[in-house]
């Protein structure tokens, strides 16, 4: 029988059961795996290992800890692996997705069964144990839609929103959900179904509707991370191909700041449960994809070769986060500037590069620019 979600989730660190963080290998899972197992929380990482490259971070979780961490090589689409996980665990982070916009037009079907079917699963397995574990999961900017009415305006090097207030504060929970390309619907669909299920089963459940994240552990073997993606491609000397005409902008937000949010959604669980928020670096980190060419120049002494393509389906000209429903809700800001964080990023790349051996051209080439 389904439980009803009624007291406070186990959240006290007492607790000695595991986090599970399905997708866990991944660029975001990673980085919150690191940061709980430093904290001495045991966690379940739940992967199927399907984003080439993520293996390396199970690897390098492994020598960084050498106790608390667990893993689980199954796929989010496997109901019964999916629900053994869940019952063993006091939280869950479900940041498993299929994440390429691109991708989802190729095979709308995959995308949706991994997505969709994947957080119900996650969903259903939390609701039928006793007392259902909280859950926080990854959301994307592309529920809000093209912004096709958004008015702009190009500034520099940058579209702008022409409404001031637009421009001073970014785009708010507020806005009306149009779900925009098979990825955008699937990942709508996912964020839909956890806010409801905290409205008809009591789940306690938090959704982040992310804009663009960066950091270390962002390896850029798929269609998203552009940042770490022309990063790369400038340490080996490559050319980038830019989708659009450059001057699409984003905020981005450096891992290390998703974390700590995670832990302050987590934390304030029993308050804030029920609601999306939007996360991202807001409007102080603000970069389009020829800002990020310029300041590539500044740190690797040469401006990166590009060459151009046309729009694709779903890239928004403009998006920037609101962040301030969830500032406002726990004091959380951003602590790590664009600036900052491309340096860190840029320094973490050079080092693994001067350590392996360079990665294929075909899947770098699959990555070219995809602003998340
Ligand atoms: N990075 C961003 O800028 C960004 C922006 C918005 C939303 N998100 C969301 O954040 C989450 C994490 O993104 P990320 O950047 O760490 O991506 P990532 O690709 O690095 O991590 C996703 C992980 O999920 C795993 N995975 C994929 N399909 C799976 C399946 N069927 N079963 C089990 N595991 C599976 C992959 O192997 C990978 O380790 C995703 O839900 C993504 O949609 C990310």
């Amino acid at each position: 029988m389904r439980a009803i979600a009624t007291g406070p989730g186990a959240t006290g660190t007492a607790d000695p059961r595991p986090t599970l963080i399905t997708g866990g290998a991944g660029f975001v899972g990673a980085n919150l795996a690191h940061r709980l197992l430093s904290q001495q929380r045991p966690v379940l990482i739940l992967d199927n290992l399907s984003r080439p490259g993520v293996e390396r971070n199970l690897a390098w979780l492994r020598e960084q800890h050498v106790t608390g961490l667990d893993v689980t090589i199954a796929d989010v689409r496997d109901r019964n692996a999916v629900a053994r996980a869940v019952e063993r665990v006091r939280q869950v982070f479900h940041f498993a997705a299929q994440v390429a916009v691109t991708t989802s037009l190729v095979d709308p079907r995959e995308d949706f069964e991994i997505n969709a079917l994947g957080t119900l699963n996650v969903l259903e397995a939390i609701s039928a144990q006793p007392e259902p574990p909280p859950i926080v999961i990854t959301s994307t900017n592309k529920v809000y839609g093209g912004l096709e009415d958004v008015g702009l305006r190009l500034q520099g090097q940058h579209y702008a929103p022409e409404s001031a207030a637009t421009f001073a504060h970014g785009i708010s929970e507020t806005r009306p959900l149009d779900f925009h390309s098979p990825y955008g619907c699937s990942k709508g669909t996912a964020d839909q179904y956890v806010h409801d299920y905290a409205r008809s089963y009591g789940l306690k459940s938090i959704v982040f509707r992310m804009s663009c994240i960066y950091g270390q552990r962002q390896f850029g073997t798929e269609d998203q991370g552009w940042v770490a993606h022309f990063l790369l491609r400038a340490i080996d000397k490559k050319p980038i191909t830019l989708f659009g005409d450059g001057k699409q902008v984003r905020d981005i937000l450096y891992v290390d700041d998703l974390v700590d949010a995670f832990l302050l959604a987590e934390r304030h669980m029993d308050r804030l449960s029920g609601q999306a928020f939007n996360i991202g670096g807001g409007p102080g980190n603000v970069i389009s994809l020829l800002d990020l060419l310029e300041r590539i120049e500044r740190l690797d002494g040469k401006r990166p070769a590009v060459s151009f393509e046309g729009w694709r389906t779903g890239d928004q000209r403009w998006y920037v986060s609101d962040p301030r429903r969830f500032q406002q809700a726990t004091g959380w800001s951003p602590r790590v500037t664009a600036e900052q964080g491309i340096e860190r990023l840029y320094n973490w790349l050079r080092e693994l590069r001067a350590g392996e051996q360079p990665l294929s051209n075909a899947s770098q080439e699959q990555h070219a620019c995809a602003p998340a």
